[in-house]
């Protein structure tokens, strides 16, 4: 009787015990939503994009791309035209580092140049961040005013 009760026990246990374990398991796979992870990574991106701390000479990624790079900036007498699908225009040619550069070198020479800083590592977050942030950019068309007959 003892024995019997003990091996209901047991089988008792490891019941529970495999039905916790699979709902561990579903949790995890219904955690994972790659949109939101990338969502959250532009986010994020957006966040550094005026951050001074990425360089040292107190400029920030807006100082000269305007409005998160929605806008035309200024440098001098320059202007800057606003991020447009940058995840179709690169690799290209960039002209002040003269040479072909993926967008995430650009970004870096960017942090290592205007903004005086050390550049991110090919495996730092914060690059794939900044990356996914102005691939996600589409410049603000500002409205053609009507026109009056
Ligand atoms: C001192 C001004 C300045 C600052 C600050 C600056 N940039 Fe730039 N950036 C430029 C200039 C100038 C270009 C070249 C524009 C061109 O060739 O039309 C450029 C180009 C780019 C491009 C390519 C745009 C395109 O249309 O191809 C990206 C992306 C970019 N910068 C990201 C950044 C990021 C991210 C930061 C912050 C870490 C940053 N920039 C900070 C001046 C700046």
């Amino acid at each position: 009787m003892k024995r019997t009760a003990f091996i209901i026990a047991v089988v008792l246990i490891a019941i529970v015990s495999m039905l916790a374990y699979a709902q561990q398991e579903k949790k995890m796979e219904a955690k994972v939503d790659p949109a939101k992870e990338v969502a959250n990574a532009v986010e994020r991106g957006k966040a550094l994009f005026n951050d001074p701390e990425l360089g040292t000479s107190g400029m920030t990624c807006s100082s000269c791309h305007t409005a998160g790079g929605t806008k035309p900036g200024k440098m001098g007498e320059m202007t800057i035209k606003p991020f447009d699908s940058l995840n179709e225009k690169y690799p290209a040619y960039f002209m002040m580092a003269k040479r072909v550069m993926t967008l995430s070198q650009v970004i870096n020479w960017c942090i290592m140049n205007p903004l005086k800083g050390k550049p991110l590592s090919w495996d730092d977050q914060r690059l794939a961040d900044l990356t996914a942030y102005c691939a996600s950019v589409e410049p603000v068309v500002e409205p053609v005013p009507e026109k009056k007959e």
